[in-house]
């Protein structure tokens, strides 16, 4: 039963690479994808890229070429529900395309022809990443705080205090409280939909949307990101081998 691991960021998916056994590396769709084993498991490894047509189709590649039949995302995000600091981490349980306005043919957010605006995260691998994520925050010893909630997906960094309040009042004013904003889980969320391959998405808050989260999501990036990434799959792996 492979298992794809997305990642958004290349620091997130070096410690995964290197701690890869009988790795494997495959170039496809203009992308490099690694196979190997990681704690135990038959992985495929890629990065999802930036934006939402680049990580669908990332994501479509390792369903129809790679035969993936789980997937999972690990990125940071921008934390723009209340209580969302810069070190928790949103486990998503639904996903939306906050640029997505096709009215008013369809109500806003709306993605047509399928007759809703959210998609929802696979249950089991939903709650296996909670449970991997307060692990690894144990681990670290960390005190952050594990949301559950929307992930917001847009083909934009928020980064004004007034991006993303307009973002946020827009989708409330729909009914949508996000979490976080980042750019692509709606995407994946999606064609994982389409093809019936349960999905979930595990994101670290890097920054809060606002006038410094381009200062904030760089430094956390490069300096941060990483450590959650190799930590919250270590234990999520390990869950998965004693379940
Ligand atoms: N990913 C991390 N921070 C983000 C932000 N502020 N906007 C969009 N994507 C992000």
């Amino acid at each position: 039963m492979t298992l794809a691991i997305l990642s958004a960021l290349a620091d997130e998916q070096r410690s995964l690479i290197a701690q890869l056994q009988q790795p494997h590396q495959v170039t496809h769709a203009g992308r490099m994808f690694w196979l190997g084993t990681l704690h135990g498991h038959a992985v495929v490894l890629a990065l999802s890229r930036i934006g939402k047509v680049s990580a669908a189709v990332t994501a479509s590649a390792l369903i129809e070429h790679f035969g993936a039949q789980r997937i999972i995302f690990t990125g940071v995000a921008g934390g723009v529900g209340p209580d969302v600091r810069v070190g928790d981490v949103v486990v998503a349980t639904q996903f939306i395309q906050h640029d997505l306005d096709v009215s008013p043919l369809y109500p806003r957010y709306e993605v047509p022809l399928y007759g809703q605006s959210c998609f929802a995260a696979d249950t089991v691998l939903g709650h296996q990443l909670v449970q991997a994520t307060r692990a690894a925050l144990q681990a670290m010893g960390l005190a952050a705080t594990v949301h559950l909630g929307l992930l917001a997906s847009g083909d934009q960094f928020i980064g004004s205090a007034q991006a993303s309040g307009t973002l946020c009042s827009d989708l409330a004013a729909a009914g949508h409280l996000p979490l976080a904003v980042e750019m692509e889980g709606a995407a994946v969320a999606q064609v994982c939909h389409d093809y019936g391959v349960p999905f979930a998405a595990v994101r670290t808050i890097s920054d809060r949307a606002d006038d410094s989260a381009h200062v904030d999501f760089t430094m956390f990036a490069r300096d941060v990101a990483g450590r959650y990434a190799e930590a919250i799959i270590r234990e999520f792996l390990t869950l998965l081998l004693i379940t």
